[in-house]
């Protein structure tokens, strides 16, 4: 595991759009996998930067979203594919075809499942996966649990998650109760995987997840397995 210890959240941004620049370089036809929630923002800004200012190119780039919500629709402005979309993936020169996210409102969660673990074979796996980390230790919806799951999976998101995520929402009524979430398989077999984190309240979280025990009950811990994580934090952990 490398962390690269940063001054501050713009420091952070930088450095991890800087990573994943370089993978886009040295692979046009790079397959990304990408997380929401407020930390990558600053780093999907930075990436909109450096694709106006012709540093790179995502007319080849595939993104594979970690999570959505169940039951939102696309153009709720708090699902997970309009986040992406107005982010980065409406920001950038990329095919939107190749821009992928759960669909939560199929009405066939299993089958949506299948249909996505089979996308992320067909796309070969992602190549450098960008993660945040929740409160509770969550990567991507994989809540804390007695098991990690391999696949993608339909979850029940815990009280902490949406107490979390209620500040998104008019009341803590509207938050969505499930989302389908990549499974723990393809982010341990992604080529490379960058977690960001900041903010004090991410602290304790983050010393455990990469430190403690590997447990289901922490699901980022599982992280300290990658061949190849690195993390860009401001954090003193
Ligand atoms: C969300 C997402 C995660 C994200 C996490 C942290 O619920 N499903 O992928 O990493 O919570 O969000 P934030 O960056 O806003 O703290």
């Amino acid at each position: 595991m490398r962390i690269i210890k940063v001054k501050n959240y713009e420091e952070m941004s930088k450095k991890a759009a800087d990573i994943i620049a370089a993978q886009i370089l040295l692979d046009p036809g790079t397959v990304l996998g990408l997380a929401t929630g407020s930390t990558p923002i600053g780093t999907y800004d930075r990436l909109v930067e450096l694709n106006k200012n012709g540093d790179i190119d995502f007319s080849r780039v595939t993104t594979i979203n970690l999570d959505e919500y169940c039951d939102l629709e696309p153009t709720h402005e708090q699902s997970y594919r309009y986040f992406m979309n107005k982010h980065l993936l409406t920001r950038v020169n990329i095919n939107l075809e190749n821009t992928h996210v759960p669909n939560g409102k199929a009405r066939d969660t299993d089958a949506e499942c299948r249909r996505y673990d089979d996308l992320i074979e067909k796309a070969g796996g992602i190549d450098l996966q960008l993660l945040g980390i929740g409160h509770n230790g969550h990567i991507g919806f994989n809540e804390p649990s007695d098991e990690f799951v391999p696949g993608t999976h339909c979850v029940k998101l815990t009280e902490s998650t949406i107490n979390a995520n209620s500040r998104f929402f008019n009341s803590i009524d509207e938050v969505p109760k499930r989302a389908i979430t990549m499974g723990i398989r393809a982010i341990i077999q992604a080529k490379r995987a960058l977690l960001i984190a900041s903010g004090e309240d991410k602290k304790e979280i983050l010393k455990k997840a990469l430190f403690g025990p590997v447990t289901p009950q922490v699901p980022a811990s599982i992280l300290q397995l990658h061949r190849d994580l690195i993390v860009v934090t401001p954090l003193d952990i």
